[in-house]
């Protein structure tokens, strides 16, 4: 239905020693982001996983080109991230569909900028709106959603553009149990299908260890990179459950746990 990326093997996202300070109003300086060293191939999904405040949020902006870095280079494609672009597709942390637009035409909107015909974009905004279950709400706007429903709005623009890099800002911490696993196998299986790279927020151990094929672990106080995790558990986008059968999934999700804890305790 959709184009798939062309194969180009060893072309995905690659960070070296990227710094960013931000100034607060006292004249002090926090470091948001210190030395990070990150590379994820094409087709690879990774996960920034860690506490609050540990600059997860600033490392997808930067990807995203919406902040610069004070130092350190951030490419793509072996190309120097300037500024956004729409090879990459964001998905933010708060609802950020276009209040404006009812659910079709957010849906659309992506396609509609790249120039694809009517009758294209027709087919693949039913087959999004269908995949995160709001082809009732079609036409609705944003306000007259919840905000799960306006946060698989978000989703649904986002994938339906088909970005090569995709970046989400933990987008299914507002859906409720069965809705985020169904979104979950959702992505797991475009992405598969269209080749997508993904760089992604969570805050869940759990999801972090369905959807990764690497987990970067991350500290703060600066923010940092702790550890790259690659958990090489057999994913199914059509059975979420088969990794829990897995039995290397309980001894990683212990461990990441413990050391989560450990992070939380070290702020203490
Ligand atoms: N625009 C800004 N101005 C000043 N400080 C900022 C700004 N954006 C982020 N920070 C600071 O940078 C640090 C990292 O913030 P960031 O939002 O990246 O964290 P995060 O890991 O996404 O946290 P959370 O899990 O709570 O979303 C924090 O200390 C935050 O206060
Ligand atoms: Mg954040």
């Amino acid at each position: 239905m959709q184009h798939a990326h062309a194969e180009n093997p060893n072309c995905g996202l690659e960070l070296r020693g990227v710094n960013k300070q931000f100034a607060l109003r006292d004249g002090s300086l926090v470091t948001a982001l210190s030395n990070i060293d990150l590379q994820l191939a094409q087709t690879e999904i990774g996960v920034l996983l860690g506490p609050s405040g540990c600059g997860k949020s600033t490392l997808l902006r930067i990807v995203a080109g919406l902040e610069s870095c004070d130092s350190g280079t951030a490419e793509l494609q072996n190309e120097v991230i300037k500024g956004p672009g729409p090879e990459r597709g964001m998905v933010f942390q708060s609802y950020s569909s276009f209040p404006w637009l009812n659910v079709r035409d957010n849906v659309a909107f992506g396609l509609k900028q790249r120039g694809d015909s009517m009758s294209l974009r027709e087919g693949v905004v039913d087959y999004f709106l269908d995949a995160v279950k709001l082809s009732a709400f079609a036409n609705a706007y944003p306000h007259q959603l919840s905000g799960g429903m306006q946060q698989r709005v978000a989703i649904a623009r986002t994938l339906a553009s088909n970005p090569y890099l995709l970046l989400m800002d933990e987008p299914f911490g507002a859906l409720d149990p069965e809705t985020r696993w169904q979104m979950q196998s959702l992505l797991l299986e475009i992405v598969q299908r269209e080749n997508t790279t993904v760089l992604m927020v969570s805050h869940d151990i759990e999801e972090a260890l369905y959807l990764a094929d690497v987990i970067f672990f991350m500290g703060t106080r600066p923010g940092r990179i702790l550890e790259v995790i690659r958990p090489n558990l057999k994913r199914d986008s059509t059975n979420r459950d088969a990794i829990l059968s897995d039995p290397h999934y309980r001894a990683l999700e212990l461990e990441i746990r413990d050391r989560m804890r450990q992070q939380s305790l070290d702020l203490l």
